[in-house]
């Protein structure tokens, strides 16, 4: 069976209106959040986790869990206007799928590709292998990111759509590895900050492969 584990909540921060809670995952993800409610995370079995995967990062309920609670608050927060969600591919497949889901807001939804990796390091340079099919010009503009790593891809990116006058251009990324920052990015709607590690899963992939699993791991080395 399942071993159902629940980890710890650690206060993190208070203001008058709301109580920000991290979630002190073991392994050095967090996230911030808004109320306080306690949720049990269920765990990967080991031996169902794939066999290149030396450990599991944030399982299934871990990571739909916290796109519930930002799929809230960008409902709450676009209440009354139309957003286009513009997935950026391919990593963004499953959680641009599962957010707009979980989102109460009537909204539209474009994609991008654009690529600077090869393997476990990004080249620097960023290329736009598939561009937009609709004009974002006067419209809210949300753009769904995996994990943003540099910055690189991102900057590029906020350039090249800000040319083309959105009303307005956020960034929702479901990953953020602060320490990796190479260009001025902070996204406005976070899922988690993860350290400085190559994972892969849920849509991010090695070469390609892993995208699949269901769940964000660490290869073996
Ligand atoms: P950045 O341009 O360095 O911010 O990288 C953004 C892109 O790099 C993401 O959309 C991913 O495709 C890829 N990337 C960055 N870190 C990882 C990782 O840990 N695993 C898989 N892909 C990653």
């Amino acid at each position: 069976p399942f071993r159902r584990s629940m980890r710890s909540w650690r206060l993190e921060g208070s203001s008058s209106t709301t109580r920000t809670r991290s979630l002190g995952l073991s392994t050095g993800a967090s996230y911030h959040c808004a109320g306080a409610a306690v949720f049990p995370i269920l765990s990967v079995r080991p031996s169902m986790a794939h066999p290149d995967i030396e450990r599991v990062l944030l399982d299934e309920a871990a990571i739909r869990g916290r796109i519930q609670e930002l799929a809230a608050q960008l409902s709450a927060d676009y209440a009354g206007r139309r957003p286009v969600l513009i997935g950026i591919l391919k990593g963004s497949v499953p959680f641009m799928a599962d957010l707009m889901r979980a989102m109460t807001l009537d909204h539209t939804v474009d994609f991008m590709c654009a690529s600077s990796y090869s393997g476990e390091s990004s080249t620097g340079v960023v290329r736009l292998v598939l561009d937009l099919r609709e004009s974002i010009q006067g419209k809210d503009v949300l753009v769904i990111e995996d994990i943003i790593d540099t910055g690189l891809t991102l900057g590029y990116l906020r350039q090249n759509l800000l040319t083309r006058g959105p009303k307005s251009l956020e960034f929702v990324t479901l990953l953020d590895k602060p320490d990796c920052r190479k260009v001025n990015i902070s996204p406005k709607y976070c899922g988690f900050k993860i350290p400085n590690e190559f994972v892969v899963g849920y849509g991010l992939d090695y070469d390609e492969a892993y995208r699949h699993l269901p769940y964000i791991g660490v290869l073996k080395k």
